[in-house]
């Protein structure tokens, strides 16, 4: 590799991770706090789903095989090639390979779908705090109006971090939510993954988002 710079911004700086086994986000199953989120009265039923971000993709075959049609990206290849293994498991499991700030509905691969579903672990917290204004761009334009976003928020702090997951305080993420997603419920999951989260662990939330028309 060249003496390019290693930020989150780019995929060797998460391959890297992968490759020394320091992916300890990575639960080798699904996340706990989302299969219990599914048996919550507020989780949708039905409606297509698009997971950014979704590493080696647990949580995008978990609602796939809830029966959402679920498309997942991740532009890491090592994440990809596992991410991609779920999705030949899967009919109703699409995996691509894409910069996620890339995306917008006419991209070649997405057919000018949206979906109704975004979910969201570790997507936010994963972008650099710089480009997050980006992100939630990104979201706006892969969200049909009105659908939902479901961001599993970590960690929720004041306390700068200096990689990946940054945190972020809740004011902040309201200040950037006002006008385009309106807060429907926040819910304090009862199984935070402390294997995954560390001293991060507890400072989860689960917040429902409505894209406002
Ligand atoms: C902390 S991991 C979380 C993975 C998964 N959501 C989970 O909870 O296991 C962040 C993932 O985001 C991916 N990622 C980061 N920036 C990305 C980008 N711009 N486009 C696509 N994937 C990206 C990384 O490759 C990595 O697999």
């Amino acid at each position: 590799m060249s003496n390019m710079a290693l930020t989150p911004n780019i995929p060797q700086y998460w391959e890297l991770l992968y490759e020394q086994g320091k992916d300890d986000w990575d639960l080798g199953e699904a996340t706990p706090a989302l299969l219990d989120f599914f048996n919550h009265p507020a989780c949708p039923v039905s409606g297509s789903v698009f997971v950014p971000a979704a590493g080696r993709g647990w949580d995008a075959e978990a609602w796939a095989k809830r029966g959402h049609d679920v498309v997942a990206v991740d532009f890491c290849s090592s994440a990809f090639d596992a991410l991609e293994k779920l999705s030949n498991n899967n009919s109703n499991l699409t995996a691509l390979n894409i910069d996620m700030f890339l995306l917008n509905p006419n991209h070649e691969q997405m057919n000018g779908k949206q979906f109704d579903i975004i979910y969201d672990y570790f997507g936010f917290n994963s972008v650099h705090p710089g480009r997050r204004d980006e992100y939630i761009e990104m979201w706006l334009r892969m969200l049909k109006d009105g659908g939902l976003l479901l961001g599993f928020f970590c960690p929720l702090s004041d306390e700068k971090y200096s990689e990946p997951p940054f945190g972020i305080s809740r004011k902040e993420l309201e200040v950037r939510f006002r006008g385009i997603l309106s807060v429907e419920e926040k819910i304090v999951p009862e199984r935070s993954a402390k294997d995954r989260l560390g001293d991060r662990a507890g400072k989860e939330e689960i917040w429902l988002l409505r894209k406002i028309l």
